[in-house]
């Protein structure tokens, strides 16, 4: 957590170790930037016209001030066009500001605070993306060194005021940071660390406090409660399977009661149904969404919500052992219905049904649920863009706009009910597979068998839950992707 503060200080007079100026794109001739050059004798101009700095978003530029004000480095962060400015461009701006600041072991950072709109918002996303550029996972290197630690950052303009709304979204976004960390570190982890077993044994160290309270079933409930999708994607795996339910209940009386349910195949290799290799290569990712459930649970001892909250976990990991679950057998769930497995890397929507039949039964107001679903939802979204599919347009609406303000892109994809014909089954209700186009549908349709009518939303995160490559905000790996804007939902639902 980083120490924040703001101030009433014009920008020649601020001392910091870095001093950071936001700069829209072509907007060069900004009093802020025109003072400070004056200050520095025009030396600024010259620099940024040689580093052919413009203020595109992305860009940074460094200056060291020679003694010519009281802060030694000055950044200017390029914000792009300003008609196409959101919060999460603050949010990536103070990202880089972070990294730039590591390069120069900076620890006090001043960050100039002058956002045309939205202020609350903006404060928010700058200590939030501060808090998630300094992220690492360097527990399996030998030679690590941590990022240089950032000791307070001032938010600073002549004639700043603090309100009750900057402080409260300063609150919010330092109160999501650990649960976004606990995510990733989750996903990171190896595939045979991050079992079942030590998956429910990490809700339950993290998940305390007020409120909060955690069950992790193993295998005899598991089958006494009959999740018979999770016992038979088990089948072929030594590990053991786990349910995780975490409840958090509020000290007064619940407005409403919401279900989160989490995806956690920590390692998916298809099971019989073989991937190639490639393909395996990231397959620990595949208990994101339950990492993201546990994530967010574990932060609303500190939010003073008056909801009550149930996350469901199922775990295990997807294994083509002796044992294991073939193609062509049969499914019977909770609820009666049944399902053929043609295919058994189509694994997700087999444990997610057993989780979702038993949360609909508590008759909750809204479900979500998280998972790295398909392949396919990547297809059709790329890598950045998570699917949303609901029953609900009014929840759907409402997440979108949650995720507009964390930057966690969600985009709507339909329900096609006519597409149902592709999963009926010769033997069963329904199989686990349709034909080889809408696969991100097909899934959710399947997942919709066992929602009832409850109010629902199916977060497919194949594509965001993992980065293929270092972004501002995250390095390469687990993202924590939708802890944040479950977090958001909460707060506003
Ligand atoms: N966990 C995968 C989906 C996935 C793929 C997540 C790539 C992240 C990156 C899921 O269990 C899976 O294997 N889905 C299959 C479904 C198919 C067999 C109908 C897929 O997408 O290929
Ligand atoms: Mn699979
Ligand atoms: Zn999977």
């Amino acid at each position: 957590m980083i120490p924040t503060t703001l101030r009433d200080a014009s920008i020649e007079s601020i001392k910091a170790d870095l001093l950071v100026l936001p700069v829209q794109e072509k907007n060069l001739e900004e009093p802020a930037l025109r003072s400070l050059d004056r200050r520095l004798r025009g030396k600024l101009r010259e620099h940024i016209r040689l580093g052919k700095f413009t203020g595109a978003e992305g860009t940074t530029l460094l200056y060291p001030t020679t003694g010519m004000l009281p802060s030694p480095h000055l950044l200017l962060v390029g914000m792009g066009d300003p008609k196409e400015l959101e919060t999460d461009t603050w949010r990536k701006a103070a990202a880089r500001a972070r990294k730039e600041a590591s390069a120069v072991s900076a620890q006090q950072i001043a960050f100039w605070f002058a956002p045309a709109k939205d202020a609350e918002k903006a404060a928010g996303a700058i200590i939030e993306g501060m808090g998630l550029a300094s992220y690492q996972f360097n527990k399996y290197r030998s030679n690590s060194k941590p990022p240089a630690e950032v000791k307070n950052l001032t938010l600073f303009k002549s004639g700043l005021k603090q309100t009750a709304a900057i402080k409260q979204s300063i609150d919010e976004a330092q109160a999501a940071l650990p649960g976004v960390f606990l995510a990733r570190d989750l996903i990171n982890e190896p595939p045979s660390i991050t079992t079942a077993r030590f998956l429910g044994q990490q809700a339950q160290r993290h998940c305390h406090g007020r409120g909060l309270s955690v069950e992790v079933w193993g295998k005899n409930k598991i089958a006494a409660m009959n999740l018979a999708g999770l016992l038979a994607v088990n089948r072929g795996s030594l590990e053991e399977p786990r349910f995780i339910k975490i409840h958090y209940k509020p000290a007064t009386k619940a407005r409403k009661k919401i279900a989160l349910i989490g995806k956690g195949i920590t390692f998916d290799s298809g099971g019989l149904s073989l991937k190639p290799a490639k393909s395996m290569e990231t397959m620990k990712l595949d208990m994101s969404g339950g990492a993201a459930v546990i994530g967010a649970m574990s932060r609303l001892p500190h939010l003073d919500l008056d909801l009550e909250v149930i996350g469901y976990i199922p775990t295990t990991d997807n294994l083509p052992g002796g044992n294991a679950q073939k193609p062509g057998d049969v499914i019977r769930y909770l609820n009666g219905k049944t399902i053929e497995v043609l295919n058994t890397d189509a694994e997700g929507r087999l444990i997610l049904a057993d989780a979702l039949a038993l949360a609909a039964k508590e008759k909750p107001d809204t479900m979500i649920n998280l998972a790295t679903l398909t392949g396919a939802c990547m297809v059709a979204l790329g890598r950045d863009v998570a699917g949303l599919f609901s029953n609900h347009r009014p929840l759907a609406d409402h997440l979108m706009q949650c995720a507009r303000e964390t930057g966690e892109k969600l985009w709507p994809l339909p329900l096609i009910k006519e597409y149902r014909e592709e999963i009926k089954s010769s033997i069963a209700d329904m199989k686990n597979i349709g034909g080889s186009h809408g696969g991100a549908i097909i899934a959710a349709l399947i997942l919709q068998e066992f929602v009832n009518e409850v109010p629902w939303a199916h977060l497919d995160i194949a594509g965001p839950a993992f980065a293929d490559k270092d972004t501002a905000l995250c390095p390469k790996g687990g993202t924590g992707f939708g802890v944040r804007t479950l977090l958001r939902f909460l707060s506003t639902v």
